[in-house]
């Protein structure tokens, strides 16, 4: 079995000083956990001064984005050297509001993926579709070009994880079922393999979108589900905590 990711998505929240705090919270409240990878992704204000709580433990620091070039004229942006520099190990590419409030494509997200892997960070790619696709059943469409386009001409595919987040599911309270979670993890693995044969095995696929201490045990129970990328959830140690303890408790055996 994969080892299992939980990764925290704090968004646009928390200050230095509570970035810190929370930090320090899952640092220790996990440090018995085994099997997996824990993830935070704070502001990038924060990053390094979460880096310098965590580092040495098993809690990974991710930037919630970066550029696709290496520096130069580009106002408001952040380099993958820069988030690397400080502390970073993944980053969270494409996520449905960098896509749908900044205009991310498939194409913008392909060339992120690119420079993260050229510049030794982990890609978190993040697909999903919204409702009304999934009332129109184009689901499977919908998420398999992205995964297509995303990963356009990269062959070597170590470090990637994939997070599939139904838009329909990301802050709502509305999270997918196990079900239709599972029937979608497992169209992915099958798109991944047919992609890149037995290297796919490696690769990670996690489910996010308003997943909670409640319901993270029936999600993690599924077959292709190998972890979670949480948002509302992460921001408090306690419930965060919970569900990777969830989770490790259904991937770990
Ligand atoms: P949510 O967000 O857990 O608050 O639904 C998930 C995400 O956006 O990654």
């Amino acid at each position: 079995m994969r080892p299992w990711m939980v990764a925290g998505n704090w968004k646009m929240n928390k200050t230095i000083g509570e970035a810190v705090e929370l930090a320090r919270a899952i640092k220790e409240g996990t440090a018995e956990v085994k099997g997996g990878e824990i993830v935070v992704a704070p502001v990038f204000t924060a990053l390094s001064s979460v880096y310098g709580v965590i580092k040495g433990s098993q809690v990974r620091l991710a930037a919630q984005n970066i550029y696709f070039e290496e520096k130069g004229a580009f106002t408001g942006e952040v380099a993958p050297g820069m988030a690397k520099d400080a502390g970073c190990e993944y980053v969270i590419i494409g996520h449905s509001e960098r896509r749908k409030y900044f205009h991310e494509t498939d194409a913008s997200v392909n060339a992120k993926v690119k420079k993260a892997l050229e510049t030794g960070l982990k890609p978190i790619l993040c697909v999903g579709e919204t409702e009304e696709e999934r009332e129109q059943g184009v689901t499977e469409f919908v998420v398999g070009l992205q995964i297509r386009r995303g990963l356009h001409a990269i062959e070597n595919v170590d470090g990637i994880t994939i997070a599939y987040e139904p838009v329909w599911a990301i802050g709502t309270g509305k999270n997918a079922t196990p079900d239709q979670a599972q029937e979608v993890h497992s169209f992915i693995r099958s798109e991944l393999d047919k992609l890149y044969g037995p290297k796919a095995g490696s690769l990670r696929v996690l489910y996010g979108g308003s997943v909670t201490a409640d319901n993270i045990g029936d999600l993690a129970a599924m077959n292709d589900i190998d972890g979670a990328l949480v948002g509302g959830a992460s921001l408090k140690s306690e419930t965060f905590i919970s569900i990777i303890t969830g989770t490790a408790k259904k991937r770990w055996s």
